[in-house]
This record gives structure tokens, sequence and C-alpha cells, in this order.
């Protein structure tokens, strides 16, 4: 897949997406947040892509929406495009599990798409503000709802208010991120992960994404009720026949996405 922002990579089932503008630190303009969109979308259609890590440099995962682009955007434009949402609701339309790999700075429109993504292993130099409240407007594609969900009011309040940054081991402290790693180390345990995740079943591994994303939309009662649903049906696959009679005997479980 040829982009000019993005660069697509796949090895063994798990396809690497890297943001690429170093020029600005991977901010998120137009472009950049269109061809995101479509490689997401063209890999959750692609039967050689069982798990995708999204990361950028080493400098930086995302330093927010170009301000650049935006700066001179009226309300009526910002209206009008409905800025980003088409973008990224595309990511979240993806069915497949999307890990982020986090190293530098994932700022604003950068922190909210590594929240975004399913799980978020960072870097020990990684740096996650909402820094928006300089620039006199608000984070705008779901900042202030998913930080306060990660790490709860108070930080996120604190984040939002002060435009501070948080610190690999505060972001893993408060729940931001699942893991901090060396910077040396960040891709190796990624990949390592995700490779972990793709030789699972398919079909049990969308059904988690899927469940675990409900708890944020709905009641205990109606998510474990939820739960019980697609648990039960699970028993229908060929995999969880497979996946118990492994363990039974001993070997390693030959998942067919069937
Ligand atoms: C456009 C950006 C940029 C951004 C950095 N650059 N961030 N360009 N939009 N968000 C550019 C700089 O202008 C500069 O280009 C180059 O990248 C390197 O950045 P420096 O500032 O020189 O680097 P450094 O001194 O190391 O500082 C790094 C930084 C700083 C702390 C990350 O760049 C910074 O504060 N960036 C803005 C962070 C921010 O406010 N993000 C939120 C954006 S609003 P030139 O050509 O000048 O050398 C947002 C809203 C989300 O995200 C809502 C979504 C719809």
């Amino acid at each position: 897949m040829a982009y000019e922002t993005i660069i697509v990579e796949i090895e063994d089932y798990v396809a690497v997406v890297r943001l690429n503008r170093p020029d600005a630190l991977n901010a998120l303009n137009a472009k950049l947040l269109g061809e995101l969109a479509d490689a997401l979308g063209t890999l959750d259609a692609n039967d050689k892509v069982r798990c995708i890590v999204l990361t950028g440099s080493e400098k930086a995962f995302a330093a927010g929406a170009d301000i650049k682009e935006m700066s001179e955007k009226s309300f009526v434009e910002m209206y009008m495009q409905d800025f980003f949402t088409p973008e990224t609701e595309a990511l979240l339309r993806v069915r497949k599990p999307v890990v982020a790999a986090v190293a530098g700075y994932a700022l604003g429109g950068g922190c909210e798409l590594a929240m975004m993504c399913d799980f978020i292993i960072c870097a020990e130099n990684a740096k996650f503000g909402q820094p928006e409240i300089n620039l006199g407007v608000v984070a705008g594609i779901g900042g202030t709802q998913r930080l306060t969900r990660f790490v709860g009011k108070s930080k996120a309040m604190d984040m939002h208010l002060t435009g501070r940054f948080m610190d690999a081991a505060e972001a893993e402290r408060s729940g931001l991120v699942s893991r901090v790693v060396p910077l040396k180390d960040l891709m190796k345990e990624t990949m390592a992960a995700a490779r972990k995740i793709a030789e699972k079943s398919q079909i049990a591994v969308m059904v988690v994404k899927e469940s675990v994303n409900r708890s944020y939309e709905t009641t205990l009662r109606e998510g474990i009720l939820f739960e019980r649903r697609v648990f039960h049906s699970l028993f229908a696959t060929e995999d969880q026949k497979e996946g118990m009679a492994a363990f039974m005997e001993k070997r390693t479980a030959q998942f067919r996405d069937k």
C-alpha cells in the first residue's frame, strides 16, 4: 500500500502502521488521517492480518492535530466538514485488535488517537498530554471522555485544564497504558504481544474486543448479559473444541477461525 504520510508493513499476520510526518512530529492533518482510515479499513479486510500495531517515531507518536492546517478554519468549515469525525469513526470500526506503540509525544489528537486503540504499550520516553487548552480550544476527538475513563476525573481534569504532560511512569500508574518498556524494546515487545494475539482464534479475539468495548457503552448488568451470550455462542465454534482438546492433550491449539 503506497501512502505519503504513513508506512504500512505486514509480517507474520501483524500489520504495522507507522505515522510518518517527521518534520511535523507526526501532526495529524487531513491527509494523514484520511490515509490512516483507508489503510485500517483495508487491513481489517485482509485475511493476512490478524492484529494491527499503530506507531510513530521515537520522538513522537503524534504531537496532535496539525495546528498550521487548523488555525485559520472557521466554525462553519469545522462543522460542515465534521472535522476528523469520518476518519476517527473509520478507526473505531476496525474489528481486529489495534495496539498502540507510543514513544515520545502523544499530545492532543495524538493522545486521543492512542486512546482509540485497544491498548497502549509505551516507551520510557513517552509523554501524554491534552494541551489544547493552551491553544484556546479543547480536545475534539474524544479526549475529554476517553481520558476520564482511563485515568479518572481528577487526573483528567488536571491534564485538560493545565495542559501538563504525563510521563510513562504516571501513565502506567494511572491505567492509561498497559505496559512501559525501554525505548529500544518498544517495537520488539509490541510485536511480541501482537503476534501472541495473532495466534489466537480470531473469532474469540474479536469477541473480546467487542465485549470489553461494550463495557464503555452500557450498564454492568447489560454488559454481563452480552458477555454471557457471546461466551455461550463460542461453544458453536470449532476453535472452542480445538482449544479445549489441545489443553487436554497437552499440545498447542491450531485455531482455524471456524
Ligand atoms: C503542526 C507541529 C505540531 C502540531 C509540532 N509541530 N507539533 N506542527 N501541528 N501539533 C511542528 C513544529 O511546528 C516544528 O515544525 C516541528 O513540528 C518540530 O516541533 P518543535 O516544536 O520545534 O519541537 P520541540 O521543541 O521538540 O517541541 C515538541 C512539542 C511541541 C512539545 C511536541 O512541538 C508542541 O508543543 N507541539 C504542539 C502540541 C499541541 O499543542 N498539540 C495539540 C494540538 S491541538 P517547524 O516547521 O516549525 O520547525 C489538537 C486538537 C485535537 O490536537 C482535536 C482533534 C480534532
